[in-house]
């Protein structure tokens, strides 16, 4: 049976992948309205992988005892001013990511609540994936600059980047 306290804390988890799923969804839209294909079904195939980053935290706290808010959906407020800006963004985001699931190691340790703690492995392993992958296209948009025909090879290369996430055993 889950407390309380673990209750609410997961609960906000499951709002904060609902919103990295409106963040990434954002940015495909952003992508596909500029001819950039390659970002958009990216972008695509990672807001499904958030949506169901939550539906994994609603269905473990329904199973614990515990019961799952459904949060509203949020409008994602996203500079879309340049590309640097917006990775960035998308980076900084993913470093928050898992710092609050950090939090929720920590707080499933204080409450020696083990079957959350190990519940919760998945997602700090997760989160080391997800900050590397916004890392590379940091990088590589650092590299590129606003080159118009660096990002069309960009857009060519993030081709392969779903196939390699969806490939993780989710
Ligand atoms: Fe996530
Ligand atoms: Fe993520």
């Amino acid at each position: 049976m889950l407390s309380k306290e673990l209750q609410t804390a997961l609960n906000n988890q499951v709002k904060i992948e609902g919103d990295s799923s409106q963040i990434y969804l954002a940015m495909a839209g952003w992508a596909e309205c500029q001819g950039f294909e390659g970002i958009a079904s990216f972008m695509y195939a990672q807001s499904d992988e958030e949506r169901m980053h939550m539906l994994k935290l609603i269905k473990y706290i329904n199973q614990r005892g515990g019961e799952a808010t459904i949060p509203a959906v949020e409008k994602p407020s996203l500079d879309h001013s340049s590309f640097k800006t917006l990775f960035s963004q998308l980076f900084e985001h993913e470093v928050f990511v898992s710092k609050s699931i950090n939090d929720l190691v920590h707080i499933s340790l204080q409450e020696r609540d083990y079957a959350t703690h190990n519940f919760l492995q998945w997602y700090v392993a997760e989160q080391i994936e997800e900050e590397s992958t916004a890392r590379t296209i940091l990088d590589k948009i650092n590299l590129i600059g606003d080159d118009k025909g660096g990002l069309y090879l960009f857009d060519n290369d993030i081709k392969k980047f779903p196939l390699q996430q969806a490939d993780q055993g989710i």
